[in-house]
């Protein structure tokens, strides 16, 4: 019989064994400890994704679903239709391609300009220096943030997410840090205030919308901004830390790569394929759900194992092997269904632009292990720390 705990010392350190024996003998497993199922398959997960009997409203996160210690505030990504859908719709609209494309100057210049620093060092943490400056400053003009509160916001996210030894999931640093998230957008909307801003963007969008029929409070508006500034710039430098790291492991794809920079987004989608940062994400049953012979009832959590839906043989072939030329016609690393990531052409846009400029003009990296620190949480696995190293150049 196959076990399964997302937090045991096992799965943490290596989960893609455990996976491919639960999309064989057990795809919809059953966690006693937290009275919750793991759905390991493609296709169980990529359905379920749009089933209007599972719900996100206590929660996504294994720290709000399995150990229930992190509370459910307003989100966009916690609310249920029919509010999610009008408010999801406004959203998106700030996070279209069309919006983003006009954020790629800015984009190739703070790529540009990291560049410059790092290449005469001949070194930098591709997370820190160069993926996270990036995708924060990007998240702040998208959203409608000061650009110069920038590296704050940074410190703040990467406390939100840092894990301790002997404790299962967030730690009060982290949440003392989404307390911090908080506190620092409800002075932001107060500044709107007092101003009176009728400039188009999220902060403003948050500020005027009506959810259930009312205005939303200041802390709920601040809510909905901390959860777009960490979605917004958390997740893209460790996607780009992998997809460097597989490079360097795959000179004779990064060559190839090199020489086809069109196909550089496709070629970052396998990357997030292979390996999916985050692991899983949650929902909780509303309505029983009959399932391979099981019954999800209500009340129950329900994990969507991305990470192992990544590399379903079922849907992939030759699933764990990375091929930067695979087109694969549907990845879970963007979720799927009614809550799928409306920020990916933000992460794509990104990632185009690293990587062009990377396999440009530094191209021969390497990953300094002594420098580079791995992450394996229940919920993320990738590295908190990645230090390439390449011959410098001015
Ligand atoms: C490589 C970078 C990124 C990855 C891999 C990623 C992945 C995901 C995934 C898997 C979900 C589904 C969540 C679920 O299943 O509950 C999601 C939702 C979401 N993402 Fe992203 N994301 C990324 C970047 C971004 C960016 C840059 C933004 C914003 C600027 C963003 C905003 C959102 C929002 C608002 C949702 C919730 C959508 C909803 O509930 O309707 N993401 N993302």
């Amino acid at each position: 019989m196959v076990h399964y705990d997302p937090f045991s010392a096992e799965v943490m350190e290596d989960p893609y064994p455990v996976y491919a024996r639960l999309r064989a003998e057990a795809p919809v497993h059953f966690l006693e400890k937290y009275g919750a199922w793991a759905l390991a398959r493609f296709e169980d997960v990529w359905t379920l994704s749009s089933d209007p009997r599972l719900s996100v409203a206590q929660g996504t996160t294994p720290s709000q679903v399995l150990t229930k210690v992190q509370p459910v505030t307003p989100m966009l990504n916690l609310m249920d239709p029919p509010d999610h859908t009008r408010l999801r719709v406004k959203l998106r609209g700030f996070l279209l391609p069309r919006a983003i494309g006009a954020l790629e100057p800015m984009a190739r210049e703070i790529v540009t300009q990291c560049l410059d620093e790092v290449l005469p060092k001949g070194r930098v943490d591709v997370l820190g220096e160069f993926g996270m400056r990036l995708s924060v400053r990007i998240a702040c003009r998208a959203v409608g943030i000061p650009l110069e509160d920038a590296a704050l916001l940074a410190s703040l996210v990467n406390r939100f997410f840092g894990r301790e030894p002997g404790v299962d999931g967030m730690t009060a640093d982290g949440l003392a840090a989404a307390q911090e998230l908080i506190v620092y957008f409800m002075e932001l909307v107060a500044a709107r205030e007092k101003q009176g801003s009728t400039v188009e963007d999220p902060v403003n969008l948050f500020r005027h919308a009506e959810v259930g029929g009312r205005k939303l409070a200041p802390e709920e508006i601040a809510s909905h901004l901390s959860m777009l500034i960490i979605g917004g710039s958390e997740t893209f430098p460790k996607t780009l830390a992998n997809a460097m790291w597989r490079l360097s492991e795959h000179p004779d794809q990064r060559a190839w790569l090199r020489a086809n920079p069109a196909a550089i987004p496709d070629a970052y989608r396998e990357t997030l394929r292979y390996d999916m940062p985050t692991q899983f994400l949650c929902r909780t049953v509303t309505e029983p759900i009959e399932l391979h012979g099981h019954r999800l009832e209500p009340g129950q959590g329900v994990c969507f194992l991305y990470a192992s839906a990544n590399r379903d043989e079922r849907e992939f072939e030759n699933p764990d092997v990375l091929d930067l030329q695979r087109k694969p016609a549907r990845i879970l690393s963007f979720g799927a269904g009614i809550h799928s990531c409306i920020g990916l052409h933000v992460a794509q846009m990104e990632a185009r632009v690293c990587l062009e400029e990377a396999l440009r003009r530094m191209p021969d990296w390497e990953v300094d292990w002594a420098d580079s620190e791995r992450l394996r949480t229940e919920f993320v696995q990738g590295f908190a720390k990645l230090t390439v190293a390449f011959a410098p150049r001015s």
